[in-house]
């Protein structure tokens, strides 16, 4: 485990930060509170006593799935990214890669020092991209789905500087003013309330620091808008998004459009 990681850490009981030593896991030194970090995991969600999560979407239910997990890079993301997106949104950026360079270029990642949170990371395509990208910067994947969380532990092996946390986006589990950059890829669409979790996106980025995301606009096929109905994804007006994020104090807001999806950008000022 990295140990960067443990003065950005909050324990999700006495809520300190920068309280957590390593010991077969974590232990916080203010309320003893111990974090199992079996597998390559720190799960920060079990400990906080609310039980495992419900999943409210037929999206996410497949998400919290060993299967979906496991397929979800080379099967899953690119099928739905063509059905809910269109088929040009992946063609115009040369799929993954194109996807990634956008990210990257937004996350001004060759000019910032991180540390840098990828949040809902998945089976953690774009942490081990961000990861290979800042060599010598602290990358942290968080994600809820503790199934996709073991997937990613499983690829991060070779990536020293990344460590990988189990929790909600809607109580992120570090302290204020903690993260350079913040991605957040293909995700706000599934929380059940945005407006909540961008507010402790906004909490844990530095001044200056940087929030960039992609999500769904509408679909431009019918069958495209049938699965994200079918599936309980929201859509986003990316007009609504920047009105949403600015009311929040986030500044510069941007977007690329890429067919049905969206790539945003905003700072914390
Ligand atoms: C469509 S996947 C995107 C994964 C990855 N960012 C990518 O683009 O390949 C959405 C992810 O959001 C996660 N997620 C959903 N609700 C969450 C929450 N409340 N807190 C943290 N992660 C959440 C899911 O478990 C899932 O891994």
């Amino acid at each position: 485990m990295d140990p960067h990681v443990l003065p950005l850490l909050r324990c999700p009981r006495c809520a300190t930060t920068g309280a957590f030593e390593a010991a077969r896991g974590l232990v916080c030194g203010r309320c003893g509170l111990a974090v199992d970090g079996a597998r390559g995991v720190y799960d920060l969600l079990d400990v906080a006593g609310r039980g495992e999560p419900a999943a409210t979407t037929a999206e996410q239910r497949f998400m919290e799935g060993e299967l979906v997990a496991r397929v979800y890079e080379r099967l899953w993301r690119p099928t739905f990214v063509r059905m809910l997106a269109g088929r040009g949104a992946g063609a115009a950026v040369g799929g993954f890669a194109g996807e990634m360079f956008i990210h990257k270029a937004a996350l001004s990642l060759d000019d910032r020092a991180g540390p840098w949170l990828d949040l809902s990371c998945g089976p953690g395509l774009f942490t081990r991209a961000i990861a290979a990208g800042a060599p010598g910067a602290l990358v942290v994947g968080l994600d809820i789905s503790r199934a996709m969380l073991e997937v990613a532990a499983g690829r991060v092996r070779g990536y020293t500087n990344v460590v990988l946390v189990r929790a909600d986006a809607h109580q992120l589990p570090f302290g204020d003013d903690t993260f350079e950059g913040l991605n957040n890829a293909g995700a706000i669409h599934a929380y059940d309330d945005a407006e909540q979790c961008f507010r402790e996106i906004w909490r844990v980025l530095r001044p200056g620091g940087l929030y960039v995301g992609s999500t769904f606009a509408e679909a431009p096929t019918l069958g495209g808008r049938l699965a994200a109905r079918v599936a309980g994804i929201r859509r986003y007006d990316p007009g609504e998004l920047r009105a949403q994020l600015s009311r929040l104090g986030f500044a510069e807001y941007e977007d690329l459009r890429l067919g049905g999806a969206f790539v945003f950008r905003a700072r914390k000022p």
